[in-house]
């Protein structure tokens, strides 16, 4: 049974040559000749990708469209991270809830293997009702 279901737009780039889909048994499918990828979530497990390549530095710009409704126990997530024990890692996370109480946005940084670096958001919007956009500049200089 299908429960809800997780939108990405690609607005540059082609999800069939740059991303693999790598869990989620049928529940995940890039559409629209690679501009739109969904993932779809069940009783039973949720589904994911990532992308082919790895990159050092760069920014990510991802819209996405929630699960609406009881969304409790769900957790949509996208992160970057190196390889390794004492990897890098950028999260967001989103912590699903019950119908009418909000998301929250959760969000960590692991730097060699180390993270305790979270933060809690309120969005001021509903994420369920339209694509969003959710970025993240990383360069020498910063994280943003
Ligand atoms: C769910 O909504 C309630 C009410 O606003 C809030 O207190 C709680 O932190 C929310 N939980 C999550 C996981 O977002």
């Amino acid at each position: 049974m299908l429960v809800g279901v997780l939108l990405v737009a690609a607005s540059a780039g082609n999800f069939n040559q740059d991303f693999d889909i790598t869990w989620g048994d049928g529940r995940a499918k890039i559409l629209s000749d690679g501009q739109l990828l969904t993932l779809s979530l069940d009783k039973t497990s949720g589904s994911g990708f990532k992308s082919k390549n790895q990159y050092l530095f760069g920014k990510i710009d991802l819209q996405l469209k929630l699960v609406p409704g009881n969304s409790a126990g769900t957790v949509t997530a996208y992160y970057l991270s190196s390889l390794g024990s004492a990897h890098d890692e950028i999260d967001f996370e989103f912590l699903g809830n019950l119908s009418g109480d909000p998301y929250i946005l959760h969000t960590n940084i692991f730097t060699q293997g180390k993270g305790n670096r979270e933060q809690q958001f309120y969005l001021w919007f509903d994420p369920t009702k339209d694509f969003h956009t959710y970025s993240v500049l990383w360069n020498p200089q910063s994280i943003m």
